[in-house]
């Protein structure tokens, strides 16, 4: 196996930006496993199915990995980046045959030389748990949700009200982590060996460059 860095934590943590950033100073790519359960809960909402359904939201996460193969510019999709798309990956994220379906692929990517970066809730505690480094990216929900409010305010979606109000946005935000961190498949936490870092009262930059001294010390 090549390098792998492992990015875990809760939404609007910053573990996206970093490890798209740590991908590109490494020379690495980045695999955003968020997307996949974006993929999948956006098909179930597309077949008009029921998100808390294991059956249609299993049958969608195989048609997906099926479908990778040939098209990766799936996970490009500005769809899978609204709210309705996250909310819809949490609740299949819940289903233990969803993330047993999703499994082989992540494991694949990570497996490439010469490594990978894979951000989400369960790179370091189960789809690689040899990884070289680990992360796990936190910051306080009125933090994460003040950040996830200013970026649709400068970046409002259309499947939503323009503007939508902070109050709802943390409530999204604190919803989110209690399902993530709740749910008996893979929940998310850090994995005993992860490094903390704490992104509160860093801006984007800072919390990159603390990233990237974690990864170059593991790297050795
Ligand atoms: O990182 P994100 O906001 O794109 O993730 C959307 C949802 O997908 C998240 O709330 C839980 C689920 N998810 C997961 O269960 N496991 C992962 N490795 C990545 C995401």
């Amino acid at each position: 196996m090549g390098f792998v860095v492992a990015i875990d934590g809760p939404a609007a943590s910053g573990k996206g930006t970093i490890a798209a950033r740590l991908g590109a100073a490494l020379g690495l790519p980045v695999l955003d496993s968020g997307l996949l359960y974006r993929a999948v809960g956006v098909e179930v909402l597309r077949r008009a199915g029921d998100l808390d359904d294991p059956t249609v939201a299993t049958d969608a996460a195989t048609a997906l990995v099926r479908d990778l193969g040939r098209d990766v510019d799936r996970l490009g999709d500005p769809a899978l980046r609204t709210r309705t798309a996250g909310e819809a990956a949490s609740r299949v994220a819940a289903h233990p045959a969803v993330r047993a379906a999703l499994v082989e692929s992540q494991r694949s990517f990570a497996a490439r030389e010469p490594g990978a970066v894979l951000d989400g809730r369960d790179i370091g505690t189960v789809i690689v748990p040899h990884a070289a480094a680990k992360l796990y990216i936190t910051a306080s929900a009125p933090t994460r949700a003040k950040r996830r409010w200013r970026q649709l305010l400068e970046a409002p979606e259309s499947d939503v009200q323009p503007s939508p109000d902070y109050e709802s946005v943390l409530a999204d935000i604190l919803a989110r982590d209690t399902r993530d961190e709740m749910r008996a498949a893979s929940p998310m936490r850090p994995a005993p060996d992860a490094i903390l870092l704490d992104t509160t009262d860093l801006d984007i930059d800072a919390a990159f460059d603390a990233a990237r001294r974690i990864v170059e010390a593991a790297r050795g």
